[in-house]
């Protein structure tokens, strides 16, 4: 109320919000003055009969902030909805605010839903709260728009926790704000089972209920800290003295999710994940299992077992079950992280190998996933899964979930396999960690620049995940999500013509208002950290570096020798360049002073970048980096060995580099990485040969470690000789693995 008496206290009334839209708007023009909305404001409704379900979304909207809704008898200015088959496409509208009328104007329902959610982003942030006002200034504008990416999506794992079926309803109202169209949800896993299957009601009456597991250990050690990991009361129960963690939703309770969900324009994408990660049902119906039991494997649990028909029979009445209460599109088989072990010494599998003509488990695999596929297909379903099915092999018309960001070249094997793609690299898009940045899922690549451009038709859209192993509670699932998902909602919805980082950074504070209008327990501490981006650029022979951050406009220093920067190092304004060897490093200057984190990364422009390289002996596939190119592309790691640079080995490293032709070589070194809580330790020794004709080495260096594995925290050490301007093609490197540990190495310079 204050608000209003203020405003029309005015002369002439200036909208009282600042214009601040989420995802941006493809072309927007702000006006100078302000519609005032109020309870006699009439509703003009052109819309032949198409939105009725939009007029009611509006209704709600006004109602929640005026107070009531408004009437087609109103008296005072319009406020029209008009269907025009000309605006396309589907999911494009416009939105014009004049002084005396509001036009919303679209060509499909979608369309008209997203006019609404851009007019709810001009009203004030504080009536998303219980606060209404009789009288709201729209600022004038208009708006054309239209979405970029046709699938722009969430996940939510509901099975390592829970999630109650009202956060859900929450979870698609807040997707529907920021224009997402995609919920993908994770119902069933090792850890639960969340759904009700009629015909198998043990599921859910044993499955969805645990006592505390390993990752519930973990939330209760964060939880002295932090409590939003604390578990929700609401979500366990006793049972004779035992504590049970759990929960499921019933079919019901999920049909009227996924009604609500469509009025709201997003589709709800069930996951079924199999035949990994099924340890849940597998716990209740061990004979779906080879070996009649639940259990571990080295790495994964023990998976359905495809040599037994009982198995298909089970997963076609789930998968019935599952439709007839999600009329989406798309079902997800997850089909990831499949340990095949039990697969091996199964006599089922063996004759169903036989009787098939399969070679092995991993065909096995493509068998039981093209099996469960065509079920669904014959239903009329469209199939997801996640990339690692791809390995296996898989035909082109799966959809595929690509997350292995650690994994090399996968959206170029997507693509060359011919499948429809979503992006969902877990680095930038994995959002389990609080600490997470926002800045490189707004625009950190999401694959690397060898993807095909003629493949780029083949990329639906991208989507964010959240894994809820160590995320007990909403306060906590609020937290991780908000507002890193705005972030994601303008890059996929929004055209690149329109991406400008420094200015979303200014709406998000009116978005931040919102959020916390809304009850959202988002987190945001704007971290000072410099984010590097390297481009190695093989015709100039030079590395351009990029440095962004999250503040705004940050005034950065930079050094190449490795030197503290001061306010009289070079100022970072743009990409620069390094020919040769650099140790970069750079920091935020606030009032004259550097701020931690400094920035500090080796770059070396070096003899032998993108020369071939040959492995004697294969790197762990764990961690490939960059495949067979990674040593030779220029590109250092940083502190992380999964940050898709750094190339694992579980054997000796032993690799000759062809340097295309005879050549003075001066100088080697390799950089190693030592974290001995993961297993991460120094090789032995480093041996360099050279040869001219690949064919007789000798050894110029043997290079002895001198770092003691008893160290534990993350060291660093250069491995490196003098070549003494010898001549030679051939470059042989051993790295002997001594320990019999993991090594891990970045890069072979050659000098
Ligand atoms: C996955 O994260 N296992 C898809």
């Amino acid at each position: 109320m204050l608000a209003v008496l203020f405003w029309t206290a005015c002369s002439s009334p200036v909208a009282n919000t600042p214009v601040s839209i989420i995802p941006a708007p493809a072309k927007m023009e702000v006006l100078n003055g302000s519609f005032t909305l109020n309870p006699s404001t009439k509703l003009v409704l052109k819309d032949e009969g198409n939105f009725s379900n939009e007029v009611e979304f509006l209704q709600i909207t006004l109602e929640h902030a005026l107070g009531s809704q408004i009437s087609e008898e109103g008296n005072g200015s319009e406020l029209e909805l008009i269907f025009d088959s000309q605006i396309q496409p589907a999911g494009a509208y416009q939105l014009d605010v004049s002084s005396d009328k509001v036009a919303l104007k679209a060509g499909d329902p979608t369309g008209m839903f997203y006019a609404i959610e851009t007019l709810r982003q001009l009203l004030p942030a504080d009536l998303e709260g219980d606060q209404t006002s009789t009288e709201i200034f729209i600022p004038t504008v208009k708006i054309e728009d239209q979405p970029t990416l046709g699938w722009r999506g969430m996940h939510l794992d509901v099975s390592r926790h829970f999630f109650s079926i009202e956060y859900l309803h929450r979870y698609v109202d807040l997707l529907a704000l920021y224009k997402m169209n995609k919920f993908h949800l994770h119902l069933t896993d090792d850890q639960g089972w969340r759904i009700e299957i009629k015909n198998y009601p043990e599921l859910t009456e044993k499955s969805a209920w645990r006592t505390f597991n390993n990752q519930d250990s973990v939330c209760m050690e964060k939880a002295v800290e932090d409590p939003r990991f604390n578990f929700e009361q609401k979500h366990l129960r006793e049972v004779d003295g035992q504590t049970q963690y759990g929960g499921f939703y019933t079919q019901e309770e999920l049909r009227e999710l996924v009604a609500y969900a469509q009025s709201r324009h997003i589709e709800i994408i069930p996951e079924i994940d199999m035949p990994g990660h099924m340890m849940a049902a597998i716990q209740v119906y061990p004979e779906l299992a080879c070996t009649n039991s639940a259990g571990w494997g080295k790495v994964f649990s023990t998976p359905l077992c495809p040599g037994k028909e009982g198995v298909y029979t089970f997963v076609e009445n789930v998968l019935t079950e599952v439709m007839d209460i999600f009329p989406s599109k798309y079902v997800h088989i997850g089909a990831d992280e499949v340990e095949k072990s039990t697969w091996e010494n199964s006599q089922e599998c063996k004759n169903l190998m036989a009787a098939e003509g399969i070679e092995d488990v991993e065909e096995l695999q493509t068998y039981f996933v093209e099996r469960v596929t065509d079920f669904l297909k014959s239903k009329g379903k469209e199939v997801i899964v996640w990339d690692d099915a791809l390995n296996s092999g898989i035909d082109s018309t799966l959809h595929v979930m690509y997350w292995r960001s650690w994994a090399a070249a996968v959206p170029e094997k997507i693509a060359a396999n011919g499948n429809p793609m979503i992006l969902v690299p877990g680095n930038p898009l994995y959002f389990s960690r609080l600490d997470a940045k926002m800045y490189p899922i707004y625009h950190m690549p999401l694959y690397g620049p060898k993807f095909p451009v003629e493949k780029a038709n083949l990329i639906q859209g991208m989507q964010a995940a959240l894994w809820s192993e160590t995320v007990p509670s909403e306060t906590l699932a609020d937290a991780i999500i908000f507002p890193k998902m705005l972030a994601l909602a303008e890059r996929a919805w929004s055209t690149p013509e329109v991406h400008d980082w420094e200015s979303f950074k200014v709406r998000l504070q009116t978005h931040l208002k919102r959020l916390d209008a809304l009850g959202v327990k988002y987190s945001y501490e704007v971290t000072k950290e410099l984010i590097p981006f390297m481009n190695v650029d093989t015709e100039k022979e030079q590395i351009g570096i990029m440095l962004d951050s999250e503040l705004s406009n940050p005034e950065i220093h930079y050094t190449l020798d490795g030197s503290v920067p001061t306010m009289e190092s070079p100022k970072y304004e743009d990409e620069f360049f390094v020919q040769g060897s650099a140790l970069v490093t750079a920091a935020v200057f606030e009032d004259g002073k550097a701020l931690e984190p400094f920035m500090t990364r080796q770059v070396d422009y070096h003899k032998a970048i993108g020369k071939a390289v040959t492995y004697h002996k294969p790197w762990n596939g764990a961690y490939p980096a960059g495949d067979a190119g990674t040593m030779t592309d220029g590109l250092r790691g940083g502190d992380a060995h999964h940050d898709g640079k750094w190339q694992g080995f579980t054997n000796d490293l032993d690799v000759t580099i062809d340097m295309g032709e005879e050549q003075e070589v001066n100088s080697f070194s390799a950089t190693f990485m030592q974290l001995s809580g993961p297993g991460i330790l120094m090789p032995g020794a480093v041996e360099v040969s050279l040869s001219l004709d690949g064919e007789n080495f000798h050894q110029v260096l043997s290079i002895e470690n001198d770092i003691p594995k008893e160290k534990k925290e993350l060291l660093f050490k250069e491995f490196a000789g003098s070549l003494a301007g010898e001549k030679a093609r051939f470059i042989h490197v051993k790295a002997i693995n001594s320990q019999r540990a993991f090594i891990f190495t970045d890069e072979i310079v050659i000098n």
